[in-house]
């Protein structure tokens, strides 16, 4: 085994190297760089972890790390980027189990003498590790099963549930007490009531929230993971593993208030649930449906619109994810800017299914990142726009949740893009989006439907601009 300090001065340099990730995560030209150092510090972690403790049989460890590492490539290799946000929410649940386990263990295996102070702090970290831990794990399964399409995203309203929440926060908080002021005897039924508890609130929190807010939701989650980790970090008296967590804790609840502001929700009544659920319901603002006209175009009239535009504003959304479509997409930017066009992208902060989700695709598809903006930063600009082309996005481009009061998402800012000359909205259908809800941009005067896969539609314009 190597000395301690070496192995201290190792778990510093990867927290420093974690801390470089993040920072380089946080703009696409570093992020290549921030991935490279996230990934050197794990190595560094895990080095040092094996070498520096006794981490008891070698065989059952390689064992359990081969196949661990298979699962994750395997995974990774695989999943379709449509589908990260599923992968992300089992990931977190994996944490929320490895804390709840590890507080077992920790309680199970108590080792050492204390003193009175210490025992009671020893009990403490026990407890708010199985509690957060039960908490992410039982949510995040609810959240995977939610994004998954395997429980339904409308919210979960059970009579009374606030005050359902409340009671099993006080018999945990009980139970907790239970656990750390009881009996020898009291003290492993209490933490099974504790974990038990925490797995059904888990659960009832996540399927309470409607799917509009599922983005806050996973980010949330993502908190809550890094959370679980820092209780195991006190528990195991692992400080990187306590700085890890911290970070990971403090960067989703981060992330949770951003993504709270781009949809206009405060992040206490996101917790509280609900949303989604409201009188004017999935259809909010669909009456007279039948009434309603969409014009439509085709894809060499689109070339053509197009082409004869000064200025262009792309708005990217799920439906150019699911198509694969922003290849093409990459190649239709540059025909038009031969031609003089000036193209610019439109991103909504919850635009796709997990943050950043378009600009990553767009990046793959080596779209210039110069003229990829932010919603705020194109907003002002639509007015003076010739043309939008929205591809596969719905919600984020929905003027209803400016202008009706009961749609489920009303308050949310989106891309203003009807304020252009002429918008063209590319989709298979009139079908709604992740929120459920008709959108009336379809049926404005300025706006035209081209029907068809992303993908294709956009090769076929493709073709009539170079024909
Ligand atoms: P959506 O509102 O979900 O709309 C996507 C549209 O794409 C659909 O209406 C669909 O219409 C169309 N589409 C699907 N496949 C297509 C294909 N192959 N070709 C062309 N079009 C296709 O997406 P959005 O506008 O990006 O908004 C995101 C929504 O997801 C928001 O409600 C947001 O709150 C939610 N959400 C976001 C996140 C994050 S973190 N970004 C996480 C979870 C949920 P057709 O079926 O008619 O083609």
């Amino acid at each position: 085994m190597i000395p301690a300090g070496a192995v201290n001065a190792a778990y510093l340099a990867a927290a420093v190297l974690f801390i470089l990730s993040l920072g380089g995560l946080s703009r696409r030209e570093s992020a290549a760089r921030g991935n490279l150092c996230g990934i050197a510090g794990m190595a560094l972690a895990l080095a040092a972890t094996l070498l520096g403790h006794d981490t008891g049989p070698g065989a059952v460890l390689a064992a359990v790390m081969l196949a661990g590492g298979l699962l994750g490539a395997l995974a990774a290799a695989r999943v379709r980027m449509t589908a990260m946000p599923q992968l992300v929410a089992m990931l977190h649940s994996f944490v929320g189990l490895a804390a709840a386990l590890v507080g077992f263990a920790t309680f199970l295996n108590a080792g050492d003498a204390r003193s009175a102070a210490e025992q009671t702090i020893f009990e403490i970290e026990i407890c708010l590790g199985v509690l957060i831990g039960a908490l992410t794990f039982s949510g995040s399964l609810a959240a995977f099963g939610k994004l998954q399409a395997l429980l339904s995203s409308a919210p979960l309203l059970l009579p009374a549930r606030h005050f359902l929440n409340l009671c099993m926060l006080l018999a945990c908080i009980y139970f907790g007490a239970v656990f750390v002021g009881g009996a020898p005897e009291e003290k492993l039924p209490a933490l099974l009531w504790v974990c038990a508890l925490a797995l059904l609130l888990g659960i009832h929190m996540v399927l309470a929230i409607g799917g509009a807010d599922m983005p806050v939701v996973i980010s949330m989650l993502n908190s809550y993971s890094g959370w679980a980790a820092a209780a195991t970090g006190f528990m195991l008296a692992n400080d990187l593993l306590i700085i890890t967590g911290a970070l990971v804790g403090s960067s989703g609840a981060i992330l949770s208030y951003i993504m709270c502001r781009a949809m206009n929700r405060r992040f206490v009544s996101v917790i509280l649930g609900g949303f989604g659920a409201t009188a004017g319901g999935a259809s909010g603002g669909a009456k007279n449906g039948d009434e309603k006209h969409a014009e439509t175009i085709t894809a060499a009239e689109t070339a053509a619109l197009l082409g004869r535009a000064s200025s262009l504003v792309i708005v990217p959304g799920y439906g150019m994810a699911v198509a694969q479509a922003q290849h093409p997409l990459s190649e239709l930017t540059r025909r038009l800017r031969e031609l003089g066009v000036n193209v610019r992208f439109g991103i909504h902060p919850v635009a796709g299914r997990m943050p950043g989700h378009m600009n990553v695709l767009l990046a793959e598809a080596k779209i210039p990142y110069d003229i990829v903006l932010e919603m705020d930063a194109i907003n002002p600009d639509l007015p003076r726009t010739d043309a939008v082309l929205v591809i596969g996005a719905n919600d984020i481009v929905n003027p209803s949740a400016l202008d009706s009061e009961d749609s489920p998402i009303a308050g949310m800012p989106v891309l203003e893009v009807w304020r252009a000359r002429d918008v063209i909205v590319l989709k298979r259908s009139m079908a709604s989006g992740y929120a459920g809800v008709e959108n009336p941009l379809f049926f404005r005067g300025n706006t035209r439907m081209l029907f068809g896969d992303a993908r294709d539609a956009i090769e076929e314009v493709l073709r009539a601009v170079d024909g």
